[in-house]
C-alpha cells in the first residue's frame, strides 16, 4: 500500500529544499517497489498573514491519516518571533506527542568540517532530545507587563514520564548501536538542582536495566567544548529540549553547516515528523541557493523509519555521491543551484 504523506513546505527556503526531497523520492519511487501519495499543506507565513490561522484543529485531525509529515522550515521577518514557530511547528510535535527527537551528527568527508584533523570515523555521534516539554512548554507569563516591575516566567518543566520515555528511549538506541555502547546524558545538574536531579535519578534508575551500556555525564557546557575537541568520545547523547536545540547546531558545523543537518521528530507509536535542522534562512530565501541536501537526508530517515530501509540507503548513497564529487551549494563551497543538486542526487540514484 501507498505510503501517505504530509508535505508542509513553510517559508523561506522551506519549500526549495522540500521541493528537492519531494523530486528525489519521486524518482526513487520510478525505481522500486515504494509507492508514496503526497498531499500538500499550505502553511506557514503566507497563509497567517491572508487568514490569521496556524494550524487549525480540522488540519490536525487531517494530518492524523498520515504515515509521516515532511517539513520545510516555518518562520518569517514579517510575523513576530513565536508565532509561527509555537503555532505551527511546536504545536505539531506537541499534538502528535513526538517526544524523541532524533538528530544524527554524522561527518561524510573531512574536508567539510571546521575542525583540524578530524575524520568521518571522528564525528559520528546520534542526539536524542527530548522533544515535548523543558523550556519549550509555554508554562510562564508576565506580571506587570510594560512597567518597570515588570515580572517575566519561563518555567522549565520536567516530568517523570517525558523523562523516563526519552531516557529509556535512548537507553535503548544505545544498546542497539554496532560501536560501543555509550550513552551520555547532558545536562546542567550543577545548577538545575530540580528539574535536571529529576534526569539524573531517571538515567540511573532506567540503566540498571542496561548492563552493557556504558554510562556517562556531561554538563552542557563541557559538552560544547568536548563536541569541538574531542567528538570521538561521543556517541548517543540525550539530554532536555532546550540543550538539545543548541547542541544541535554546533554538532551541525561540525558535520560540513546547518545544509547537512535533519531532525527526526519521532512517536513510535503515531504520527511522526521530519525535516532538516536549519529554519527558513530569509538571507538567501528565493535565490536558489539553499542546501537541499539536509531536507533530502531527511526524506531518507523518513522512509527508513517507515520501513523502507534499502530505499532509504539508496538515497543516502546518492547523496554521498554528491558529497565527494563536489555537486554542492555555495555554503559546501560548490556553485551548484538548489534545483541543481536535487536534478543530481536524483541521476545517481540507483
Ligand atoms: P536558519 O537556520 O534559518 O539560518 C542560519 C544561517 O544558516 C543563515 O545564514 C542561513 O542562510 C544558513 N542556512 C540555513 N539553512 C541553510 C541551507 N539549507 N543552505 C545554506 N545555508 C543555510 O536560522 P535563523 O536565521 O536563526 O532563523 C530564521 C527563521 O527560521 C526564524 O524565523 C527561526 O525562528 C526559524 N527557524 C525555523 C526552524 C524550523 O522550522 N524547523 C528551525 C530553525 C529556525
Ligand atoms: C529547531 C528550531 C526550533 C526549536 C524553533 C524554530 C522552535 O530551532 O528545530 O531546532 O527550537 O526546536
Ligand atoms: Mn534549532
Amino acid at each position: 500500500m501507498a505510503l501517505k504523506i504530509a508535505v508542509i513546505g513553510g517559508d523561506g527556503i522551506g519549500p526549495e529544499v522540500i521541493n528537492e526531497g519531494v523530486k528525489v523520492l519521486n524518482k526513487l519511487i520510478e525505481t522500486t517497489n515504494l509507492e508514496i501519495e503526497f498531499k500538500k499543506f499550505d502553511l506557514g507565513a503566507n497563509h497567517y498573514l491572508k487568514t490569521g490561522e496556524l494550524v487549525t484543529d480540522e488540519v490536525k485531525e487531517e494530518l492524523r491519516n498520515y504515515d509521516a509529515i515532511y517539513l520545510g522550515a516555518v518562520g518569517d521577518p514579517r510575523v513576530k518571533p513565536g508565532i509561527l514557530e509555537h503555532g505551527i511547528l511546536l504545536d505539531l510535535r506537541f499534538s502528535f506527542d513526538q517526544y524523541i527527537n532524533l538528530r544524527p551528527i554524522k561527518l561524510l568527508d573531512s574536508k567539510y568540517t571546521p575542525l583540524k584533523n578530524k575524520e568521518p570515523k571522528d564525528i559520528d555521534m546520534m542526539i536524542i532530545r527530548e522533544n515535548t516539554e523543558g523550556l519549550y512548554a509555554g508554562v510562564g507569563g508576565f506580571f506587570k507587563k510594560g512597567t518597570k516591575d515588570e515580572v517575566a516566567t519561563q518555567q522549565m518543566i520536567n516530568t517523570y514520564k517525558g523523562v523516563e520515555r526519552v531516557v529509556r528511549y535512548a537507553y535503548e538506541y544505545a544498546s542497539k548501536r554496532n560501536k560501543s555502547q555509550k550513552l551520555t546524558l547532558c545536562d546542567k545538574a550543577n545548577v538545575l538542582t530540580y528539574g535536571h536531579d529529576l534526569w539524573r535519578r531517571v538515567f540511573k534508575s532506567v540503566g540498571e536495566n542496561f548492563d552493557t551500556v556504558e554510562k556517562n555525564y556531561l554538563f552542557v557546557d563541557a559538552m560544547a567544548m568536548k563536541m569541538v575537541r574531542n567528538p570521538e568520545q561521543l556517541e548517543t547523547v540525550v539530554t532536555c529540549n532546550m540543550f538539545g536545540d543548541i547542541i544541535t547546531d554546533l554538532g551541525a558545523e561540525i558535520q560540513g553547516g546547518m545544509g547537512m543537518a535533519i531532525s527526526g521528530n519521532i512517536n513510535p507509536n503515531g504520527v511522526s515528523m521530519f525535516e532538516p535542522v536549519h529554519g527558513s534562512a530569509p538571507d538567501i530565501a528565493g535565490q536558489n541557493k539553499a542546501n537541499p541536501i539536509a531536507a533530502i537526508m531527511a526524506a531518507s530517515m523518513m522512509i527508513d523509519v517507515l520501513g523502507y530501509t534499502e530505499e532509504a540507503k539508496k538515497i543516502d548513497e546518492a547523496i554521498e555521491l554528491a558529497v565527494n564529487n563536489n555537486m554542492l551549494t555555495v555554503d559546501m563551497g560548490g556553485s551548484l543551484t538548489t534545483v541543481e543538486v536535487g536534478d543530481y542526487i536524483c541521476s545517481q540514484l540507483k
